[in-house]
């Protein structure tokens, strides 16, 4: 059979997401989902980035870029009712990205994207449904004519069985392909079978091939069943994923997907997280100021945290969802031999209100040792990566990460679990010669708060040996974390699923 390969220099990139920045956001995904965007029409593609529009959160935030109406209504008819979505645009900073913003003040004017407390809202099936539905829709009525619907993550799975059933035969999408990029194996969207209907699909495609997985609706495996290429979020993790520990239930299913499954680490917006000109800090540094400029940096954080501000206390921060996945409790565990050693630990994050309990308690515990501020919180996120010395990922899995290489760049020695994108970004120092050429932190791999506090004794060590610090410090604050090469991997991924979209037709199959 003839094959065909479908290279095009420009390409038109439609991204669909649940959350970017600036934006929306609650964890990586967005950074990761607004940096691309940027990177990918810096490189010279189009790009139009398609998220919800969560109107009360962009309300309560300063600074966003405008966004403006339209005029373009969407209406999707649900199994109950038909639903109208109004679509909004803005651009996407310091990029020629086009934004659209999906308001249906139903689904999307909640306080939180997800869920608040522990649990994620009733109807979060309905909402993404929707919101899957509405992103072929706006490109049909918008004229888009995508060469690439690229999805993100459960909530926008159903896009690519969509395009390869309502859509195959619609003007407009003769020659579009599906990239669905997995961002965390833990949230798949499983559903009741009851809720297939939402999708506007029929019950033949609920089947373990296609949409079912384990008696349920599993819109990250639909995702995966249909796109044409299936990326994550780092070499190591795809890896992970297609072994029984990784899978979460679906490695079997990755595993026939292997050949068309590939692994790119995160890039970091080295514009937003630069130590040189980060606006919310309160000093700058560069590769060869690093030690004054974070003297000052952490100064401030102490005394912005309410602990005693001594110089010589080595610092350790972390910035953290507060769920199972980041390791809170190897750190509870940990806790009391750690805080025995001369050492102050900061805590920002929020979550699961069991991890966030015990975080303020250790800090009641040990108020000249520990502070923790419980939220979402840019500018001290960002003042703790500048004025750790430290930073802590004790992840038990971790897809990529991207607070270790914003430690990295902001000269903050990161301690990881080598797991994901963690074992694919930190290179540890083992005490040889020879690991002084790339070594930039410190790794573990038993999860066991043993195997956590040896490692972090041995960067305590590092700490107080100054060339040894400076050369880990340089090696982490010189490599290039930026979306350059990153970028240009994906627009690999999106040439590869074009020449399979193109072979099927040549075949007969579309
Ligand atoms: P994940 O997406 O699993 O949460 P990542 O390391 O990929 O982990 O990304 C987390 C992102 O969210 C980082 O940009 C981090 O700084 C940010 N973040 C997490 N928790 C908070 C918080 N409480 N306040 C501010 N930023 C946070
Ligand atoms: C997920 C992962 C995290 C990753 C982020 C962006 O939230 O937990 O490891 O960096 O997505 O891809």
């Amino acid at each position: 059979m003839m094959s065909v390969k479908a290279l095009k220099p420009r390409l038109r990139i439609v991204l669909a997401a649940s959350e970017a920045v600036p934006f929306f956001k609650t964890g990586g995904l967005a950074d990761v989902t607004g940096a691309l965007a940027a990177a990918l029409s810096q490189l010279g593609h189009d790009v139009v980035l398609i998220i919800p529009d969560y109107f009360p959160m962009r309300q309560s935030r300063k600074g966003l870029p405008a966004v403006h109406e339209t005029g373009i209504e969407v209406t999707v008819a649900m199994p109950d009712r038909p639903v109208t979505a109004t679509i909004n645009w803005a651009t996407l900073p310091g990029s020629e990205a086009r934004v659209l913003l999906v308001r249906q003040p139903d689904y999307f004017d909640r306080r939180q994207p997800y869920g608040e407390g522990n649990g994620g809202y009733q109807d979060n099936c309905e909402r993404f449904c929707f919101f899957s539905r509405v992103v072929p829709e706006i490109c049909r009525q918008m004229v888009l004519r995508p060469d690439i619907l690229h999805c993100n993550d459960w909530q926008t799975g159903l896009i690519p069985a969509l395009l390869n059933s309502n859509y195959a035969e619609t003007s407009g999408f003769e020659h579009t392909a599906s990239v669905m990029t997995i961002h965390n194996m833990a949230y798949q969207g499983r559903f009741w079978h009851l809720d297939m209907p939402l999708t506007g699909l029929p019950w033949t495609y609920y089947n373990h091939r296609q949409m079912e997985a384990w008696g349920e609706l599993n819109l990250l495996k639909t995702g995966l069943s249909f796109a044409d290429q299936v990326s994550t979020v780092s070499p190591t993790y795809a890896e992970e994923i297609c072994t029984p520990d990784g899978g979460y239930g679906l490695d079997s299913a990755l595993r026939e997907r292997q050949a068309d499954l590939t692994g790119i680490l995160n890039g970091i917006d080295d514009a937003a997280w630069n130590p040189e000109a980060d606006v919310l800090l309160p000093a700058h540094y560069s590769v060869d100021t690093w030690r004054e400029g974070k003297g000052r940096c952490k100064a401030h954080l102490q005394h912005r945290m309410q602990l005693p501000c001594f110089e010589e206390v080595p610092l350790i921060g972390m910035v953290s969802r507060m769920v199972d996945q980041k390791g809170f409790d190897l750190i509870m565990e940990a806790a009391p031999r750690l805080l025995n050693r001369n050492l102050q630990l900061v805590f920002l994050g929020t979550g699961d209100p069991w991890y966030e309990q015990k975080v303020r308690e250790l800090a009641s515990q040990y108020p000249e040792q520990v502070a923790a501020q419980i939220g979402f919180d840019e500018s001290l996120a960002h003042q703790i990566e500048a004025g750790a010395d430290l930073f802590l990922m004790p992840s038990r899995f971790e897809p990529c990460g991207l607070n270790q290489m914003y430690s990295l760049r902001y000269g903050t020695m990161p301690i990881v679990r080598r797991v994901g994108g963690l074992a694919d970004s930190v290179v540890p120092y083992d005490g040889s010669p020879e690991s002084l050429q790339t070594a930039n932190g410190f790794t573990f791999s038993d999860y066991t708060a043993e195997a956590l506090a040896e490692t972090v004794e041995l960067a305590l060590d590092c700490c107080e040996n100054t060339e040894l610090r400076d050369v880990l410090v340089r090696n982490g604050m010189t490599r290039d974390w930026s979306w350059s090469g990153s970028a240009s991997r994906y627009v690999e991924v999106y040439q590869r699923a074009l020449t399979r979209v193109a072979n099927r037709r040549v075949e007969g199959r579309i």
